[in-house]
């Protein structure tokens, strides 16, 4: 029997939801990723926690990949495991996505953006994470090999069969993004959203996929909007024992954690406390503050984590004064 657990019935009065490009979908401002802290090697306890106050909070919204763990697959397990217990009676109020592009198995049908490897991906993650189907499938990076036509017609496939509600793309540059739109469009089939990378220390997409999502009417989740941690004041003593830089499996690496970046944000800080926000706060704002951006995409490794990045919504505004100032302590 599957333990049913409550949430608080006006978990979706403060959470705001944005619609995503001209589709029918609406996503939480803020979204949970899976990438980091939900997998074999972590505390499922804790994992759990955080998605079920997340899910309280109004995160309608958790997005994995085939390979988010370690190990690879593993974060698709846990999630699996939730999902068909606690979370069981709530599988029409979430929207789950997840992703193949990266590395997931040897030999040549494991990566990249065929659809050899994309049907059989997504199998592989339906069944772990015990799903008949996701509401959005991503091609994770783009492949420089395989035909556009071959990779944007298997996700067309791949909603066509169901097996996904609506698909989207992730680290394409504008022009790819702009053609992979029309493939799919001549399909019959919308492409729904785009996951770039974009925090205050990455602003490629402010050059011309932003414009170009806006254009196309295609939604947009920007994923590290916090740099993996650096804009947070995590750093600010030094490397914390459980924090991702000091992990060995942690994508950010210690090195990235300069003294110069970690005074930046000890700068931003004092503009954040003057809004009556924390860092992290002033970071997600300022990350929303396009119309084209849907929801950011946070990771958190503690519930305390997540309530504050939540509390951002308390203060989206901001002004072409503190924008002002946020770019010049930007440029150093
Ligand atoms: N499409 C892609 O190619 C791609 C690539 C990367 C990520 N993503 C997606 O984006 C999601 C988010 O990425 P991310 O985890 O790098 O996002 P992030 O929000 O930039 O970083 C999350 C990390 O920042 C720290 N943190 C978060 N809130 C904090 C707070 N209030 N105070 C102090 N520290 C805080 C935590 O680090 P500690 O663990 O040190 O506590 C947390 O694990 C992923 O889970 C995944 O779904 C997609």
């Amino acid at each position: 029997m599957a333990d049913k657990i409550t949430f608080g019935k006006h978990r979706y009065d403060k959470m705001i939801y944005r619609r995503c490009g001209r589709s029918g979908l609406q996503l939480p401002a803020i979204s949970l990723g899976l990438w980091h802290n939900f997998g074999g090697v972590d505390d499922f306890q804790t994992a759990k926690k955080i998605i079920f106050k997340a899910f309280d909070l109004g995160i309608t919204h958790f997005d994995l990949a085939n390979n988010y763990g370690p190990p690879p697959g593993s974060a698709e397990i846990n999630f699996g495991k939730i999902l068909s217990k606690e979370l069981k009676s709530y599988r029409d109020e979430l929207i789950i996505s997840t992703k193949a592009g990266y590395f997931m198995w040897d030999g040549p049908y494991g990566e990249w953006g065929s659809k050899k490897y994309l049907v059989a991906s997504l199998e592989q993650s339906l069944k772990r994470m015990k799903l008949d189907y996701v509401d959005i499938f991503y091609h994770h990076r783009p492949d420089p090999q395989t035909p556009l036509e071959e990779t944007m017609g298997t996700l067309d496939l791949i909603v066509r069969q169901g097996k996904a509600l609506y698909v989207g793309i992730s680290n394409y540059d504008a022009e790819k993004t702009r053609e992979a739109y029309s493939v799919l469009k001549n399909l019959g089939t919308t492409l729904l959203i785009h996951q770039p990378k974009y925090n205050m220390l990455n602003r490629w997409v402010e050059l011309d996929l932003l414009s170009t999502l806006w254009d196309l009417g295609v939604g947009c989740i920007s994923f590290s909007p916090l740099a993996q941690g650096i804009l947070t004041d995590r750093y600010f003593n030094g490397i914390p024992k459980d924090s991702r830089a000091a992990k060995k499996h942690g994508f950010l690496k210690k090195e990235e954690v300069t003294d110069k970046l970690v005074s930046m944000v000890k700068e931003l800080a004092k503009i954040a406390e003057r809004r009556g926000q924390t860092v992290s706060q002033l970071a997600l704002a300022w990350n929303l503050r396009y119309k084209v951006m849907t929801s950011v995409l946070i990771g958190a490794s503690s519930v305390k984590q997540l309530v504050e990045n939540v509390g951002t919504l308390n203060n989206l505004e901001l002004d072409e004064n503190e924008l002002e100032q946020i770019n010049n302590v930007l440029k150093g």
